[in-house]
């Protein structure tokens, strides 16, 4: 019987155990096994952590949040965090390792679930190590270049979404400006849609740094319109002009990104010291990763990994499945690892809000320099 393993890294996101279930169902179908490896590599590390999955074990998993294999950011085989017998961590190489039980265990190919970092690991697998892997692209954040859309994005814009609709009746009740940061690293995907759809005045995402008079203006200006509250959503990778982006810290040994976080306070400071007006600022932070997938995403999870099996089965490895369109695609891990999605600033989104009376805090000669490119529809 041919055996396939599955793995789910970096930051979870709903959605995974739907491409679980669907890698499980469509491998029994073809007669194939199917093993979980959990947190990462760690099941390829330790062959106790490696668990059977059956089409009975994934039965009601499709819309359950989180993943049931488990996830880590930090597991990165070709450089492991390692305790010493001093009990100091040393960083170590352990992918032979993860080869040679990957290899005792007779698995003919890898699918790796993950965002950039965990399909850059899968990738060097493939190419360093000969590998048989397929990418499946995961990630709230939405910035991987290679797919149209990754699961997870939809249900995290939904929850913003819903916040900023329940900030509103309280916002208005005590005429507060309440800011709102939104996750998604260094791209403005999960701000610039929750914050149209979820009415907000202004949104300042990491394509466009930020002036804060334009901020200030904005606010004055509702006022003279008789509102007196505002709602502002801040993506966490987002910096104001001629300043730097503000990190929360390093994390936690063996991870390859720095925390973000902090600047929705920056932003909710300098509103109140420069207007006086009453100001709050709250981090919407994990809750938009959490709960069941929206049915938009269990349905591209459950595609991605069915397309997954099939690629197996074509043996078409190092690659990652992706939506092109309404299609499933695949494209070499190569590419899909190059570059991040960034919201395209002469894009529609951008244009919406500005046209619909949003404030994206640019200052009025980068707004006429923009303008100036239409052609994007994104
Ligand atoms: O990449 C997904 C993401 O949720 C980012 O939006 C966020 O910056 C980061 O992960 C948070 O990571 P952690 O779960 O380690 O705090």
């Amino acid at each position: 019987m041919k055996k396939i393993v599955i793995s789910t890294g970096g930051g979870d996101a709903p959605g995974l155990n739907a491409v679980i279930y669907s890698v499980v169902r469509a491998s029994y179908a073809r007669g194939w096994e199917v093993y979980g490896s959990r947190s990462g590599y760690l099941g390829l590390l330790d062959l106790d952590e490696l668990v059977r999955l059956t089409p009975e074990m994934v039965a009601d998993i499709t819309s359950t949040g989180g993943t049931i294999i488990g996830s880590t950011n930090k597991g990165n085989p070709f450089a492991m965090p390692i305790e010493n017998l001093a009990g100091k961590i040393e960083i170590h190489d352990v992918s032979d390792r993860v080869m040679k039980n990957f290899k005792r265990m007779g698995f003919i190919c890898h699918i790796a679930v993950g965002g950039d970092g965990s399909l850059e690991i899968a990738h060097r697998f493939a190419e360093e190590k000969g590998m048989p892997v397929i990418g499946v692209p995961k990630t709230i954040d939405n910035d991987l270049e290679a797919t149209q859309l990754t699961f997870g994005f939809d249900t995290a814009v939904s929850t913003a979404t819903e916040a900023l609709d329940k900030l509103h009746s309280t916002a208005k009740s005590h005429d507060r400006v309440m800011v709102v940061e939104v996750m998604g690293r260094d791209s403005g995907w999960i701000a610039i849609n929750s914050g149209i759809s979820g009415g907000a005045d202004i949104i300042l995402i990491p394509e466009i740094p930020f002036d804060m008079d334009e901020v200030c203006k904005k606010l004055d200006d509702n006022e003279l319109h008789d509102k007196d509250y505002a709602i502002v959503v801040v993506a966490e990778g987002a910096r104001a002009k001629d300043q730097e982006i503000i990190h929360k810290g390093e994390g936690e040994i063996g991870r390859s990104e720095k925390l973000l976080g902090g600047i929705g306070e920056w932003v909710a400071n300098e509103i109140s010291r420069r207007t006086g007006k009453d100001t709050r600022s709250l981090v919407l932070g994990h809750l938009q990763r959490g709960g069941s997938p929206t049915t938009f995403d269990r349905l591209l999870a459950l595609r991605f990994g069915a397309m997954a099996v099939r690629l197996a089965e074509e043996k078409k490895f190092d690659h990652m499945v992706a939506l092109t369109g309404d299609t499933m695609t695949s494209v070499p891990l190569a590419e899909a690892i190059k570059g991040r999605k960034k919201v395209p600033v002469s894009g529609n989104r951008v244009k919406t809000a500005r046209e619909i009376g949003i404030c994206l805090g640019e200052s009025g000669e980068m707004e006429a320099q923009e303008l100036e490119m239409r052609n994007c529809a994104c």
